[in-house]
């Protein structure tokens, strides 16, 4: 008989509980089992501030992941931001997968005397590339700047034979190409070669090289240091990087043609670095023409690709010489969609077959070169996290763009 009670009591708890979960469930209050019933976006829409996330939250996306079906997407940072434990650490894992050091992997910083090569700061970066199974870029091997006067002259001041510089120029490159062999998955072979009125840059390695072999061309010297780049390692893929190829249609079809001729003669070239510093009046359909330009290079090598290697968006255009902008709602509507309009004609590329990575110039707002620069005391925001680290309303255009095209 107390036994039946018991049991009764027991069915009406239940009966009971169940009533008022029912009723609980009705309600319009959003709670806990709205949450878990809902799909993934909307989860997300009631967990994530997008007002208030840090680049670094456990629970903020990564823009890498995003986008890892079309392409890697990297940033240049400095050596001195890989302290484990830091949010800029934390950022740096969390966000991105190819790396390249903004100075520490240039001529003057890598080999400052004839005989004096600095690895540390590329060592540490392979490192931790290794450890968090990241991707390196080596930037850059041959540049007119930041390049040390010992390359050119000789003890007295003079300038050195097109015999020397072609001698450093080996030496140089297969020391440091060979001692990242199989570390450094890409290298910037050339930076720069172009001058800003077509044709090639006037630089010191042109003037002293020049035409070398007596073949009627002048480009010698990025012939020698792609080769000897890929003799120190066959498998490094070999990049000539530039800026203004994504908005000057000479300066595109000037490196078509220059590389057209170096591909037909079997120099070991594997791609075209896009720098892509471009401004708040950038256009996405000149970019797509000279892209296709580029991309007829497919004809000759069909695995030759183009890379997206330093990445920014400046607020001002190149003939504006104000230091501040406002970021007024328009503004950033503005700036949001134009990011949104690249990353798409990005996935365009990659879905052509043309683009492998796409790597930003800096990760953050306060370290870009373009505070200060071309006007001094300028004030820049290019980039997708700001100073704080948090993240930016054009990053989180950029993964509900990813999201639509999934
Ligand atoms: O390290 C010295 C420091 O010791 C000195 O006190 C200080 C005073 O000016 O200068 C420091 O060096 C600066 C260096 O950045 C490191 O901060 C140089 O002056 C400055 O000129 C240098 O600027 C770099 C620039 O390349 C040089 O051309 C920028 O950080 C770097 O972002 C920029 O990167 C280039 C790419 O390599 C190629 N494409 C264009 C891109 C933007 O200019």
């Amino acid at each position: 008989m107390k036994l039946k009670q018991l049991l009764s009591v027991l069915l009406a708890f239940t009966v009971l509980f169940s009533v008022m979960t029912a009723c609980g469930s009705t309600s319009d209050e959003p709670d806990s089992a709205v949450t878990t019933s809902s799909t993934e976006a909307e989860e997300e829409a009631v967990t994530v501030d997008r007002d208030n996330t840090y680049a670094y939250d456990e629970d903020a996306p990564s823009l890498y992941e995003a986008f890892a079906q079309w392409f890697k997407v990297g940033t240049a940072m400095n050596i001195s931001d890989l302290v484990e434990g830091t949010e800029e650490f934390e950022i740096l894992v969390k966000q991105y997968n190819v790396f390249t050091l903004e100075n520490e992997s240039k001529p003057d910083a890598m080999h400052p005397s004839e005989d004096v090569y600095n690895f540390d700061a590329l060592d540490q970066l392979v490192e931790f590339a290794n450890e968090y199974d990241k991707t390196v870029r080596g930037h850059t091997l041959v540049w007119h700047s930041q390049c040390p006067d010992w390359f050119f002259y000789d003890d007295d001041g003079n300038t050195v034979s097109a015999d020397v510089l072609v001698e450093r120029l080996i030496e140089h490159v297969t020391t440091i190409v060979s001692h990242y062999k199989g570390e450094v998955d890409v290298w910037d072979v050339c930076n720069e070669v172009l001058g800003d009125s077509g044709g090639l840059r006037d630089s010191m390695w042109y003037q002293i090289i020049g035409d070398y072999d007596g073949d009627g061309d002048s480009y010698d010297y990025i012939e020698i240091a792609f080769t000897a780049a890929h003799e120190a390692d066959p498998d490094a893929r070999l990049i000539i990087n530039d800026y203004s190829l994504e908005s000057s249609e000479s300066k595109a079809i000037s490196m078509y043609m220059m590389v057209k001729s170096m591909l037909e003669e079997g120099i070991p070239i594997d791609g075209i670095g896009l720098q892509m510093h471009v401004d708040i009046g950038f256009d996405v359909e000149t970019c797509k023409n000279n892209v296709e330009i580029l991309m007829k290079l497919k004809s000759i090598d069909p695995d030759f690709v183009i890379e997206v290697t330093e990445l920014d968006l400046s607020c001002f255009t190149w003939s504006d010489t104000s230091t501040e902008v406002e970021l007024t709602d328009e503004f950033l509507e503005q700036f949001d969609s134009l990011y949104s309009d690249i990353f798409e004609m990005f996935i365009e590329f990659s879905e052509a077959g043309y683009l492998d990575s796409v790597v930003f110039w800096g990760y953050y707002d306060g370290m870009s070169w373009l505070n200060g620069y071309p006007v001094s005391g300028r004030t820049n925001y290019p980039l997708l996290i700001d100073r704080d680290y948090k993240l930016k309303s054009a990053y989180w255009s950029l993964i509900d763009l990813a999201e639509s095209k999934s």
